[in-house]
């Protein structure tokens, strides 16, 4: 594992996303191979995942995180497939679920339990099974309810548990508010604490520590600090009951921010780490759980054209993906960096790309050149995190295919879904 050419890829470069490049010709080349050739390959709408670009982010993440101590997970909810689990088990990290379907995933492709811990704001009956009969290494409790009903449970003594707090620290990009936690639901509220506690050591848990995730794509270094600072002061109320005198984990969970366009601040991650460690003592340990900083942006979802518009004040293409596949934008209003594969000299015109769903799907809007026509592909940067993951099948559209590429090579993690895999549920 390389711990040095920790920004050879990961790093935006001449108006092109981390592991992109143009050929001779001016083609786009993703993950080192001809955006074009991909599409024939595996025909498109197409996640790609660059390889380089996810080992780069790795890399840089653990690398900072060991340095000042600091264990990782990564959140599986940002992407998750057993190719990916698999790609990740060598490395030293810890994969976080949150529900049947990603533990499963992980079992696939025999990630070790001991390195997985289970979340959910409202875990299921056989959720908390997989706790309870140790396919997780840990689980992390949202609720007084959840926990008295894992303490129903046989075997649910020893089980090393996580307390999610609500702290109260609301993350916005640079900064952070202090409230009374009201507008989120995660969370167990500081004044229900003892009560945990209560219920923790009654059902013979081992109660590990304290845990609170505060936003995510934050920007500034002060709200982890500020959400640290919060759980420390939870966790000396924790050390106050003899039974836990031993719990010594805070985990600070994830949202670091990551960079969407060529010109976008990223946040630093390593000084950020320093930080945190910085505000909380040594014999504390500290975790967090990114998932967006480790695969955001070795995702690029690749399209066709299938149409453009030419409408009076404004210019369409219609590409062969949709919100269905591609649904931050409609969601969050998120904006994917938008680049031609076929490089033109042709003027930029303003151009609102939409997808073929049946909404006013606006995918994102981008200067593209006016030689733009039918048959062109599109590349949509940073969407390896919470785009595959969030997909549907609205429309009745089939899921794209994600492609790992490494070494001038192409794998696929999963396949295109089939009409079959679409209507395969119907009775
Ligand atoms: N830990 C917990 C408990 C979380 O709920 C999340 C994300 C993470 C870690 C990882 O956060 P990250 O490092 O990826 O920011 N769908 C939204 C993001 C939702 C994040 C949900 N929780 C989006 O596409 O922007």
């Amino acid at each position: 594992m390389p711990s040095s050419g920790l920004k050879s890829f990961a790093r935006w470069r001449d108006g092109l996303a981390p592991g992109h490049e143009r050929d001779a010709s001016g083609t786009l080349r993703i993950g080192g191979i001809a955006a074009h050739e991909l599409a024939q390959r595996f025909d498109t709408p197409a996640l790609c995942i660059d390889l380089r670009v996810l080992d780069d982010a790795l890399n840089a993440l653990l690398s900072a995180a060991r340095a000042h101590e600091i264990g990782v997970s990564y959140a599986g909810k940002a992407l998750l497939l057993p190719g990916l689990a698999r790609h990740l088990q060598p490395y030293d990290i810890g994969i976080d679920v949150s529900s049947l379907g990603e533990l499963v995933t992980v079992e696939r492709a025999a990630f070790p339990a001991a390195r997985v811990t289970l979340h959910g704001a409202g875990k299921s009956a056989a959720e908390l099974d997989a706790a309870c009969e140790r396919r997780v290494g840990r689980i992390v409790a949202d609720s007084l309810d959840e926990l008295r009903a894992l303490g129903n449970r046989t075997r649910c003594a020893g089980v090393e548990l996580l307390l999610r707090l609500n702290t109260g620290i609301e993350a916005h990009t640079h900064e952070f508010v202090r409230t009374a936690g009201d507008e989120s639901k995660f969370g167990i509220a500081p004044h229900e604490l003892d009560e945990a506690l209560a219920l923790a050591r009654e059902m013979g848990a081992r109660l590990r520590g304290l845990h609170a995730h505060i936003g995510s794509q934050i920007a500034d270094a002060a709200p982890f600090v500020a959400n640290a600072q919060a759980l420390l002061d939870a966790l000396a109320r924790v050390h106050a009951q003899a039974a836990f005198a031993d719990a010594d984990t805070i985990v600070v969970g994830g949202g670091f921010g990551v960079a969407m366009h060529a010109d976008e601040s990223e946040l630093d991650i390593a000084a950020t780490l320093a930080a945190i460690r910085a505000a909380v003592p040594a014999n504390v340990r500290v975790e967090i759980e990114p998932g967006r900083a480790a695969i955001a942006a070795a995702g690029t979802s690749l399209y066709r054209v299938l149409a453009i518009k030419r409408f009076e004040r404004r210019r369409y293409a219609i590409v062969d993906g949709s919100m269905a596949d591609n649904p931050r934008p409609a969601l969050y209003g998120a904006s994917h960096h938008i680049v031609p594969v076929r490089a033109s000299d042709a003027e930029p015109v303003a151009t609102m790309v939409s997808g073929r769903s049946c909404e006013n799907d606006r995918l994102g809007e981008a200067m593209l050149p006016a030689d733009l026509r039918a048959g062109d592909l599109l590349a949509f940067c940073t969407t390896g995190a919470y785009t595959y993951s969030m997909a549907s099948n609205y429309n009745r559209f089939p899921r794209p295919p994600v492609i790992a590429l490494g070494a001038g090579d192409a794998a696929l993690w999963a396949r295109r879904e089939s009409l079959e895999d679409v209507l395969r549920a119907d009775t």
